[in-house]
Order: C-alpha cells, then structure tokens, then sequence
C-alpha cells in the first residue's frame, strides 16, 4: 500500500510530496534513486539503520557519512563532519542531502543541507515513529548548542519524505513508545488543527490500541496518515510557529525540561512529553479548565499504552531554569500549551514564580 500526502507551504512551489507505504524497504533504493536522478548525493545513515539495513540499499561507500544515535550526537561537530563531507565530496547547489535514521539524523542533516551553500536539496528517510510522525515534516531543523536543545536551526522544507513502516519492526518497544508519546500528543490537540474534517484520532488510539502495539500495518499506515495530516494542516497555517503551531508542543514545556535536568540520558523525548502531558492534564482539570470525565479518559488513554505519571522528583528551581532557556520562553515569561477542552489546547504565559507556584515550589 503506497500513500502520497501533499504538503504545501504558503507557496505552490513549495510543495513536497510525503510517501507513506509498507513496500519492502528495498524498493526505497529505487524510490531515492529516482528522486535523486543526475544529482550528487550525501546520505547520512544511523549507525543502527546502517548496521541493520545497509545491505538493502548499497549505495556507494563514497556518499554515506554514518552518525550514531541520541541527543548527544545533535552537535556542532557532526554539523561540521556533515558539512566537510559535502566539500570533499563537490556537493553543487544542484545537489542533494538525504537523512536516513531517527529525529537526530533528520535534524542535523537537515540544518547541514539548509546552511551548505545557503541550501541545497534535502530528503527525509524517517527510521523511527517518532520521526515518521513529526520530526521529519514541518521543517524544523536544528542543532543542540552550549546546552541548549535546538537553539542554532532552520526553518527548512525537505523535497520529499518518503516514510516506509517496515523500519518500525526493528524499532525496540521504548523507542517505540516514545513515539507513541508524541502520537497520543496528537489526539490532544485535533480540534486546534483546523483539518478539513474529524478524524477521531482519540478514539482510533483508544479503541486501536492492540492492533498498533502489534505493529498491524494498515493500522500504522492510517495512524501515521491521521498524525501527518493533522501537523500539515497546523504548518501550512503557520510554518514559523508565530502563533498556532506552538499547539504542537503540548507536553514539551515540562518535557524539555526534564530531558535537560537528566542531561538526556535518563528518558526518550517521548516519555519526556508524556510526563509532561499528565502533568498539565492534572493541572487543567485542577484549575477547572477540563471537566473530570475528559481528565479521565485522557490519562486513560495514556495509561492504555503502558504510561505513568512521572513519580520521581526534580528541583522546581531548576526546572524552570531550563524552561526559562527553551526557545519557546518568550522575554520573561513560560509558556505552557494546556488543554481546555476536549482534543483542544490553549496557551498560556506564565511568569517564572507564577510557574514555580505551578509545580508546588
Ligand atoms: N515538533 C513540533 C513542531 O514541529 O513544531
């Protein structure tokens, strides 16, 4: 089964195809090859995807740069590994970068292909669920710096991604459900995204439940089809995140923060945004933003698949010493996307000792 979503930005010439599909991943070759026809080529291959899946494609060892996995790696000297690849290679304006593995592959090399001689081609191979759901459309890109997640990056439209879910049956139950995390995210927020009609992502989350920890194909297909649609719609309505993509971060505030506070070792950005999911449930409906009934079927929702509260506890000082960093902070205040209706989200701003009084500090 092969899907094609379109994704249009603001212009019709930047529209980009998003291929969704459960062909064998060998056909990918044939996919890229066609994508890329006449153009020079640097792929940046995970180390895990290129341990497991190299002997699929075979692409010449000349155009490969392999990068491990994890936050760690999102720095400025791989950027700077990418980009002398690149020279050494030839790579023209005319040319082409392509992202094979997780969020970190497709962040960094993206950031690579958007600054290399001010922007040459890029295409995502998203390996991981999280990435086929979000990272890998939208056109974020980015590097970690001095400590901080994201903060040197571009807004930068990929040529194509081409998502193919048999990756998703090497993928390990945690980063699986990492994933999840962000997909559930989704369910969330449906009612801001303005798509053309209802997809009941909820309900297909809860009732699916099985079939999507079973990794049922056509269910991946329409799962993934339902998040793609719903963050395409949020972007083409504002791609800079001026106002209403901000909707997609339900969940990070916290989630960043706590990724930070455990030097991003102790939890998958997933389960970071679970957490900070049920931190803000909990918060809504104490502030009687949500009534008791949809606080319940939310953390119901999130319990379904396997998830908690987070129970250990971090200093609130240094949480919000993080979240004053994030680059969503805006002048001196934090700010927070918090459910107010069922599948709805709003923002608020909160000033850092309103924030503290917030997390009981
Ligand atoms: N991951 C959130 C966004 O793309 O805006």
């Amino acid at each position: 089964m092969r899907q094609t979503l379109k994704v249009q930005i603001s212009e019709k010439e930047r529209e980009y195809n998003i291929e969704i599909s459960d062909s064998p991943i060998e056909k990918l070759k044939q996919q890229i090859d066609e994508a890329t026809k006449n153009q020079k080529r640097l792929f940046v291959i995970s180390k895990r995807v290129y341990e497991l899946y190299y002997c699929y494609f075979n692409f010449s060892q000349d155009e490969i740069l392999i990068l491990k996995d994890g936050e760690k790696e999102k720095n400025f000297k791989n950027y700077l590994k990418i980009m002398k690849r690149a020279e050494e290679l030839g790579l023209t304006r005319g040319d082409v970068m392509i992202a094979l593995g997780g969020g970190v592959i497709g962040d960094i090399t993206g950031f690579a292909s958007s600054t290399y001689m001010r922007g040459i081609d890029f295409i995502q191979v998203p390996t991981t669920l999280l990435s086929m759901v979000d990272s890998s459309v939208g056109g974020k890109t980015a590097i970690d710096f001095a400590g901080a997640k994201n903060i040197l990056g571009s807004f930068y439209q990929p040529k194509t991604v081409f998502i193919n879910i048999n990756f998703l049956k090497s993928l390990d139950r945690r980063q699986f459900l990492s994933g999840m995390g962000e997909v559930i995210k989704y369910a969330f927020i449906e009612e801001n995204c303005g798509y053309k009609h209802a997809l009941f992502l909820f309900e297909f989350l809860t009732l699916g439940c099985e079939k999507i920890m079973q990794k049922e194909p056509l269910t991946l297909i329409r799962m993934i089809e339902y998040c793609l649609n719903l963050k395409i719609s949020v972007v083409n309505q504002d791609e800079k995140e001026g106002g209403l993509r901000k909707v997609l971060n339900f969940g990070h505030t916290l989630g960043h923060a706590l990724e930070g506070v455990t030097n991003y070792k102790k939890y998958t950005h997933g389960e970071a945004v679970v957490y900070g999911m049920y931190f803000i449930l909990k918060w809504a409906y104490e502030k009687q933003y949500i009534n008791y009934s949809y606080y319940r079927l939310s953390t119901e929702l999130l319990g379904k698949y396997g998830f908690k509260p987070l129970s250990k506890k971090y200093p609130v000082s240094k949480l919000i010493e993080l979240m004053k960093k994030d680059k969503k902070a805006e002048s001196d205040k934090i700010t927070f996307i918090v459910p107010c209706d069922k599948k709805k989200v709003k923002e608020i701003k909160l000033l850092p000792q309103e924030a503290e009084y917030m997390f009981g500090g």
